[in-house]
């Protein structure tokens, strides 16, 4: 079953019009919620930063956060399958193709929920691979826009390499991965990018930098140059699927001794800890750390 605004039904009872601006022009902005044991993990934040996205985009949020929190449960329950991704997308709704804004469409809302796939046990102990690219996308990374042509392509690069990440890089800058955010780790200290325009401010993200902070590792954000990464102990990317994930060879050479680092294994455990947590508490409200 899947939603569409406002009901709930087959997936091949869910029709969109062909003019729909998130069809024609890539219009409308997404989110992807983690759910474990039928709880959604982080669903407060996945919430706030949909309406940053939609007040960028300048797309009137169509619900308030206890519909959606609503709509959102209803959809999890109707799952045959308890570890769910939550998709969910809004777009400018339906008009008569014309760039600028149309004067009365409603926003269209569409959700659906997968089996969440994480990474499978091997590559979490072995590690994964990754190429790197130029980050040849827009200047509004921080907006989570379902015209994600920018990020297929750089995406599609690794998977033709069979990496599981493209790291991507912008004026000589580490700015994050096709789809999931970057740390480093040099001399015991955890690094990333800040915030900013050119990354997505992931929710995975966030979760890491509290538990690095309530557990006195050291953290550092800053510009991070090529070679750094190049030349890490550690490499690893962060994202709702992938939660941390070890880089460990990055254009065919090895980051660090070629395997999951130590910093990089008590962060997964902490991770794992803190998603029992969540859990075991059962309860579907955000949970810090
Ligand atoms: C470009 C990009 N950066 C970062 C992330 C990680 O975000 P989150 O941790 O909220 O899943 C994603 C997730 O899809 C992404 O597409």
């Amino acid at each position: 079953m899947v939603f569409l605004n406002g009901r709930i039904l087959p997936i091949e009872d869910a029709k969109v019009s062909v003019l729909d601006r998130g069809f024609i022009f890539g219009d409308g902005v997404y989110e992807l919620v983690p759910v474990y044991s039928r709880v959604p993990f982080r669903l407060e934040e996945h919430l706030l930063r949909l309406e940053r996205s939609l007040s960028a985009v300048r797309i009137r949020n169509p619900y308030s956060p206890a519909q959606w929190r609503e709509f959102i449960y209803r959809l999890i329950d109707t799952q045959p399958f308890d570890d769910q991704g939550v998709y969910f997308q809004v777009t400018r709704g339906v008009a008569k193709r014309d760039h600028a804004f149309p004067k009365n469409a409603e926003p269209t809302v569409f959700m659906m929920s997968n089996p969440l796939v994480n990474p499978p046990g091997e590559q979490v102990e072995k590690g994964a691979s990754a190429v790197s690219a130029p980050d040849n996308r827009w200047l509004r990374c921080d907006i989570k826009s379902i015209s994600l042509v920018g990020n297929v392509l750089l995406r599609q690069l690794s998977a033709e390499a069979d990496g599981a990440e493209t790291i991507l890089f912008r004026d000589g800058k580490l700015t994050e991965a096709s789809a999931s955010n970057v740390f480093i780790v040099r001399r015991g200290v955890i690094e990333s990018p800040p915030k900013g325009n050119l990354i997505l401010p992931g929710i995975t993200y966030d979760v890491i930098v509290e538990l690095a902070r309530a557990n006195g590792m050291p953290l550092e954000f800053r510009e991070i140059h090529e070679p750094e990464v190049r030349g890490a102990d550690e490499l690893w990317v962060t994202s709702s699927s992938k939660e941390v994930l070890a880089i460990v060879m990055l254009d065919g050479k090895r980051i660090g001794a070629g395997q999951p680092g130590p910093v990089f294994r008590r962060m997964y455990q902490l991770y794992q800890e803190f998603k029992l947590k969540v859990m075991r508490a059962g309860k579907r409200e955000a949970a810090s750390v």
